[in-house]
């Protein structure tokens, strides 16, 4: 379970509790039907008040978090060795790339967030006062755009989490040239549904074309094996809804499960990652079979039974999004 850090948890709580419950309620259903009608995508600001700003928070903040987390988990497995010092996050929002990669690399001391709307940068810039790292308090927020026409951002990290789909369709592609024209590791991540997909398949395919290795989740730089229409490669990452955030849900569940699309490419790790888990596994007395998208043969159905002994008790632990078999995870 994905939860956010106590105080990013304490200050976002901190920071809802300034607007009434109902003006959060209302503005999160504003923002659905924004995101819907596609208005980000036809190049509209939509977090630009206030108040927007906090139900995106309060509302979306959280899941994104436990997403862009999981994805540095996987990074981290397959290059233990990467300990990034600099980091840029581009259309940063409120944040949570900037909490999640702090949380997984102490090592980054530089971290920047570029982002248009002046009020996410607000209340980004009120979060991380509360952060007990000295480097989360002094990152950098820069009220700016993806500009293919400016300088690229330059650090180890760059990431760019749920704004693909933001941008419109035919600057996409420009976009992820810039991002890794001067990254040494490029992190892209989208919504895990069929469009979120295709979007990363096709920065996937742009990355690996501009040299880039590929370090996750793929396991091989071949085209990607999934029947495309049928399926769509994504993950997932359980949450707990507390406080303001399972206030805002309305939901009588205590938990949710965010899935997501992701690709990591880097200049420096050309470490391939080993198989990789697509579905949860299917488990059975005495046996589990695992989803696999594989190196040399694309995807597979792999059986794992008691008579395999010890990587049958780690086929048990296996979950959705895991590499097959484990790297060894301290
Ligand atoms: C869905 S939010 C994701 C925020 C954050 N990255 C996260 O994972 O929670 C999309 C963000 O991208 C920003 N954005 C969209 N288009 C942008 C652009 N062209 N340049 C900079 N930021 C942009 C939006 O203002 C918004 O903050």
């Amino acid at each position: 379970m994905a939860t956010l850090p106590d105080d990013l948890q304490s200050a976002l709580d901190g920071a809802l509790r300034r607007f009434p419950h109902q003006d959060l309620s209302r503005s999160v259903d504003r923002l659905i039907s924004r995101y819907r009608e596609g208005r980000a995508a036809a190049g509209e600001v939509i977090l630009h008040s206030e108040v927007d700003v906090a139900a995106y928070a309060g509302y979306r903040m959280p899941a994104t978090f436990a997403a862009v987390r999981a994805v540095f988990a996987e990074v981290a497995a397959v290059v233990p060795e990467f300990t990034p010092r600099t980091m840029v996050d581009v259309g940063g929002g409120t944040g949570a790339a900037l909490w999640a990669a702090q949380d997984t690399w102490p090592s980054l001391v530089d971290l920047t967030v570029v982002e248009q709307a002046p009020h996410a940068v607000a209340l980004g810039k009120r979060l991380v006062a509360e952060a007990e790292e000295p480097a989360l308090r002094g990152a950098t927020w820069r009220h700016g755009v993806v500009d293919p026409g400016a300088p690229a951002p330059r650090a180890d990290l760059v990431t760019l989490s749920y704004v693909l789909g933001e941008l419109p369709e035919h600057t996409r592609a420009d976009a992820v040239r810039w991002l890794a024209r001067e990254a040494d590791t490029v992190v892209l991540i989208e919504p895990g549904t069929p469009a979120g997909y295709e979007r990363v398949v096709a920065a996937r395919d742009l990355l690996v074309e501009l040299g880039l290795s590929l370090v996750a989740p793929c396991p091989h730089e071949r085209e990607c094996p999934i029947p495309r229409g049928r399926d769509w490669c994504h993950f997932t990452a359980r949450l707990p809804r507390v406080g303001a955030h399972r206030l805002i849900k309305e939901g009588t569940l205590n938990f949710e499960d965010e899935k997501f699309s992701y690709v990591v490419a880097s200049r420096t790790w050309s470490r391939r990652s080993a198989n990789r888990v697509l579905r949860h596994p299917l488990k059975r007395k005495g046996m589990v079979v695992l989803r696999l998208c594989t190196g040399e043969d694309g995807l597979e159905d792999t059986t794992v039974s008691k008579r395999h002994g010890d990587l049958y008790r780690a086929a048990r632990d296996a979950k959705w999004g895991d590499e097959w078999p484990p790297a060894d995870r301290d």
